[in-house]
């Protein structure tokens, strides 16, 4: 068991309870007992939870079952997320409430309220039921931040069609294995998306994935300009489908388990995983953290500025604001375009009082200086939050102090993929201790994180360790999806009976826990996970490589970039050209957030007796400009040299901390 940490912080930095909060609760105490009360009964905690948030169409017999690791929620209940994301706030007042504030690039705007969204779910459900699509097939999204994104998710949820949405950023070969992967019959998709003033041609893409596609029997193309292409085999207009009104269908009432959506996300090794969430556990999960952690009321506005292609997005996009009748800002577009300040306009335009973004996106803000935050009006603000990477403090108190005018307490919310909601954040709508910048400060109530060392035992404070989750959480995955190997091996042989989740952590001794990032082959480039076996994976398919590295190199803006170490094939030319050619492929194999930002030539990398490339080394070498920990291993030693003269040619460029070494 962790040491309970105190309930009373000594010093007090920010104090959430200062802050115009008060709400729904009761501040003093009200947090310490929720802990107190999921420590002592983790069912009946989370049970009554999902009694008093969701709307069941059955009751579950049984809060926790399944067999471990394959934990099961609630069951033997039957619920549809869709009924209680819509269909329930309809007989209510929040059937007139603005569900989605839409801007896209070009300025243009939508309001869609609770009332609109659930009557273009219901077509769409009635018109894809019409057509024989059921609980029994899987679907892909490939759409940009459009409002028909949310309508997609939430019309294939109606009828219990787990989906995956595709960011709008991969590639044809990405979406295709996707959609092989679920043997997907349905694809919805758009004309194209706008970015950074141009068109993002997602039609032609689907079109490049569909013909990989054998599974794959229709595609709804929903159209963007006044000159769209003529439709061609198997695809279908969303909007001609949905003018021939179908006799409408009622929500599928669906097992607790029953997949509501997968997310394709990289690991270790190979090519992206499934990562499939249920129903019941996933909305519970999200109805709890939306009220802790962001608490919306009537008057709140919340713009989660992630990509709905994203975990994040579904969570605090979709889902859970859709759970709580809250209202949204819905951008498509890039947050600096078509100038720095775009941000700022959005916030003030739709009195946006809670913003949820990354610290790379803050950064990015930041380095455009303080003066477009006190020229605009951004009194509506009342919280921050911050996911995806760990956050500086430089940049957190920039956030807290420009962003946020020394008003807004800022959630640095922990999470995963896997974990389907916020797993470790302040909770200010419950809690009054002090923030500190840098910490996602302790695990949310009936959350059991540790930090332990490579035995297992439990690191004192101040000891850097591997995270991981002791109990099972209503959001946890359900699995890998096909892979019921991997999910074990991936998350729960780490450590025997406990999930890990692949990241260093380290407590305090206020017992606050600081996420120090991957401890595992996975990268975060700008927040987005990206594993080193794909992007190597991508560069060994160029007909001139043999071999290649991948490593992760700290960066001012996006937190880390990957840089690749390449061998070329005997006969092949290193080359600035080659290089840039390399960079691209990646880009064009995975999608453009993966390329390369620098391509390396070597003769051999440092590889191990038994021909394992040593990682860490290159990385080492890259980074700090000298092998770190043990090299007894290593087979060569010139291979080192090797890397250390390539790196040098870049040095400076590459990592701040080379340039002064
Ligand atoms: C990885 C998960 C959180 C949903 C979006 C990303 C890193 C996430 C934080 C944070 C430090 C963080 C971890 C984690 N991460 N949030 N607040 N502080 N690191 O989900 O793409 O599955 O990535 O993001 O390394 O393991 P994801």
């Amino acid at each position: 068991m962790a040491p309970a940490p105190p309930e009373e912080a000594p010093e007090e930095l920010l104090r959430a309870d200062r802050l115009p909060f008060e709400r729904r609760y009761s501040w003093s105490g009200r947090f310490a007992r929720l802990r107190q009360e999921a420590r002592s009964d983790l069912e009946g905690f989370w049970g009554g939870i999902a009694r008093r948030e969701l709307r069941w169409e059955r009751p579950f017999d049984r809060v926790l079952g399944g067999t471990p690791p394959e934990y099961r929620w609630f069951e033997g209940g039957e619920l549809n997320a869709a009924v209680n994301c819509l269909e329930r706030h309809h007989s209510t007042a929040t059937a007139h409430r603005v569900a989605y504030y839409w801007e896209g690039e070009d300025g243009s705007r939508r309001t869609v309220s609770y009332a609109d969204l659930y009557e273009r779910v219901r077509r769409l459900a009635s018109a894809l039921a019409e057509r024989g699509f059921g609980r029994s097939d899987r679907a892909a999204i490939y759409l940009p931040m459009v409002p028909e994104l949310p309508v997609a998710m939430l019309a294939l949820a109606y009828l219990g069609i787990p989906f995956t949405v595709v960011f709008s950023g991969f590639s044809a070969e990405a979406l295709a294995h996707r959609m092989n992967d679920l043997d997907a019959r349905l694809l919805l998709t758009a004309e194209v998306g706008f970015r950074r003033g141009k068109e993002v041609p997602l039609l032609a893409t689907a079109r490049a994935a569909a013909a990989q596609c054998e599974h794959l029997e229709q595609v709804i193309v929903l159209r963007r300009t006044a000159n769209p292409p003529a439709l061609q085999e198997r695809e279908l207009d969303w909007g001609e489908l949905l003018a021939h009104r179908s006799p409408p269908v009622e929500p599928v009432p669906l097992p607790s388990a029953h997949p509501l959506f997968l997310l394709y996300s990289s690991g270790t090794t190979g090519t992206p995983k499934g990562i499939v969430h249920g129903t019941a556990g996933y909305l519970t999960h999200l109805a709890a953290t939306m009220r802790w952690v962001f608490d919306p009321g009537p008057v709140d506005v919340l713009w989660c500025a992630a990509d709905v292609g994203w975990v994040t997005g579904h969570s605090y996009i979709v889902f859970g604001p859709l759970l709580c009748g809250a209202t949204s800002v819905l951008y498509e577009g890039a947050l600096d375009y078509p100038g720095p300040a775009r941000v700022y306009e959005i916030l003030e335009r739709y009195r946006v009082s809670e913003l949820y973004t990354s610290p790379t996106a803050l950064r990015s803000l930041r380095r455009q200086g303080d003066e477009l935050a006190g020229s605009h009006d951004l009194g509506a603000l009342r919280l921050l939050g911050s996911v995806g990477e760990p956050i500086n403090p430089s940049v957190w108190e920039w956030y807290f102090r420009v962003i946020g005018a020394g008003r807004c307490p800022i959630v640095d919310t922990w999470w995963q993929t896997e974990t389907g909601g916020i797993m470790v954040s302040p909770v200010p709508a419950l809690d009054s201790r002090p923030l500190k910048p840098g910490s996602a400060t302790l695990a949310i109530p009936g959350v059991d994180v540790a930090v332990l060392r490579d035995n297992g035992t439990e690191c004192p404070a101040g000891e850097r360790g591997l995270a991981v989750i002791r109990q099972p959480w209503p959001g946890m995955l359900l699995g890998l999806w096909n892979d019921p190997e991997r999910y074990r091996s991936t998350y729960w042989s780490r450590f025997p009976g406990v999930y890990y989740t692949g990241d260093y952590a380290v407590r305090d001794a206020d017992g606050y826990l600081w996420f120090l990032g991957r401890a595992d082959e996975v990268l975060k480039v700008a927040g987005h996970r990206i594993g080193t076996a794909e992007v190597e994976g991508a560069l060994l398919q160029h007909p001139a490589v043999a071999e290649a590295a991948v490593c992760a190199v700290p960066d001012d803006l996006k937190g880390e970039v990957p840089v690749a170490v390449v061998v070329l094939r005997s006969g092949a030319l290193a080359s600035p050209t080659l290089a840039e050619e390399l960079a691209e492929m990646v880009g064009g194999r995975i999608g453009k957030f993966a390329r390369p930002h620098r391509v390396l030539f070597v003769g051999r990398l440092p590889r191990t007796r038994s021909g394992k490339i040593m990682r860490r080394v290159v990385r080492g070498v890259i980074v700090h400009g000298k092998e770190l920990g043990d090299l007894s291993t290593l087979e060569e030693e010139a291979s080192v040299e090797e890397v250390r003269a390539a790196a040098d040619s870049l040095a400076g460029d590459l990592a701040p901390s080379r340039a002064t070494r």
